[in-house]
């Protein structure tokens, strides 16, 4: 779309505030595996208690009847909640679609069959890699492949399509083809390849994780290349091809704009409009203290980066904002320490040489995945102490 780059300072009316379509109930930050890319927050060891069955309970009934209508169980690992079959009980009961997003570990045929008895729609497993030595590495766990695998396959046999999810980066993104091969022959229905994007303890391992332009072409152009002799085999296997926004010019309508269609809840009860927003310096409310109408509508972060007024330039006057409503504001504070910056991921933004940088940095980095910090409890704890 052309900018006519006019520094008029007039900006669209506000638009009525939407409906929280999208739940995310972030279940707790337990998690037996330590991703080096966690998008959890860095500090997850130092916060609060988690929400009872009956406070989730309310939280999901409140979305409901605002209107909510999917819901997303993740974390963390969302696993280690035994009351997760309760909770997917619940949601059905209410009416919610919902979606399980699970490493795999925790999960047992018996728990599987609950979920379904309880009303789970849909399951999706991560994976770390196409081996079972970057796996496990990556991951942190010896036995965590093997598992991934049973578990996947337990999933499709009790009727559930098969959604797969790969997070990939510069130490397993060459091996995507054989990515693609095991969930073929895992008999896979959509596959998720998405390249690290970097929140949380991926921004911190950034360095180590970002692939170079090179490596980034050639796995979209295999993936390209799958896509067509899937579909001409007739196979059903979808593969989403998700590019990191460090090689985009322009930066992704984050969210779908903030406050707009998503809500997250996290273990503690903190209500964002993202899974990133906590390290923002915002004050977000607790669904503790206040009714999800009240934070939804009322509350002064889901109100911070509402419609177009907070926009400074370039955002202000470019005629590009009602589409990607300026990029990220949680990646425009990691960047540039101002949350109502442009994202930098954008050419016009004045900080866009930080992701030239990044780019520039990937081409010369050779960071060992062992030399990664991982996310664990321990390395939070001496994040937190500083
Ligand atoms: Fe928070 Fe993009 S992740 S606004």
């Amino acid at each position: 779309m052309p900018n006519t780059g006019s520094s008029s300072p007039e900006v669209p009316a506000t638009p009525p505030v939407g409906l929280p379509l999208w739940l995310l109930a972030e279940l707790t930050y337990r998690c037996p595996l330590q991703c080096p890319y966690c998008s959890n927050p860095l500090d997850f060891a130092a916060q609060g208690q988690e929400l009872t069955t009956a406070q989730w309970f309310k939280v999901m009934a409140e979305a409901r009847e605002m209107g909510a209508a999917q819901l997303g169980f993740s974390g963390g690992e969302p696993l280690v909640r035994q009351d997760l079959a309760e909770l997917i009980g619940e949601a059905r009961r209410l009416g919610y679609y919902t979606n399980l997003i699970t490493s795999g570990i925790g999960l047992t045929e018996k728990r599987i069959a609950e979920f379904k008895t309880a009303g789970l729609d849909h399951i999706q497993i991560s994976f770390q890699a196409s081996d079972e030595q970057v796996n496990n590495l990556l991951a942190g766990s010896k036995k965590a492949f093997a598992q991934k695998l049973e578990m996947a396959r337990a999933v499709k046999a009790h009727g559930y399509p098969m959604v797969l999810n790969f997070v990939t980066h510069r130490h397993n993104i060459d091996k995507i083809d054989r990515i693609i091969e095991l969930c073929i022959a895992l008999e896979a229905d959509f596959v998720e390849l998405a390249t690290c994007q970097f929140y949380g303890w991926a921004h911190l391992n950034r360095l180590g994780l970002l692939p170079t332009r090179e490596q980034l072409q050639r796995a979209e152009r295999i993936t390209n290349e799958y896509r067509e002799r899937l579909k001409a085999a007739g196979s059903p296997c979808k593969l989403i091809f998700v590019t990191p926004d460090y090689y985009e010019e322009r930066p992704k309508g984050c969210m779908n704009g903030w406050g707009s269609v998503f809500l997250t809840v996290t273990p503690d009860g903190t209500a964002l409009p993202c899974h990133g927003a906590r390290q923002l310096p915002v004050q977000f409310p607790n669904v503790r203290e206040h009714d999800l109408k009240h934070i939804w509508y009322d509350s002064f972060g889901f109100n911070r980066f509402r419609g177009y007024d907070w926009m400074p330039e370039p955002c202000r006057s470019c005629d590009e904002k009602e589409k990607d409503f300026g990029g990220c504001r949680c990646q425009a504070f990691m960047l540039t320490g101002d949350a109502s910056n442009a994202d930098p991921v954008c050419a016009k933004s004045s900080h866009h040489g930080i992701i030239l940088k990044a780019r520039e940095e990937a081409e010369h980095a050779h960071l060992a995945i062992e030399e990664l910090t991982f996310r664990n409890e321990r390395n939070s704890r001496v994040i937190v102490r500083g």
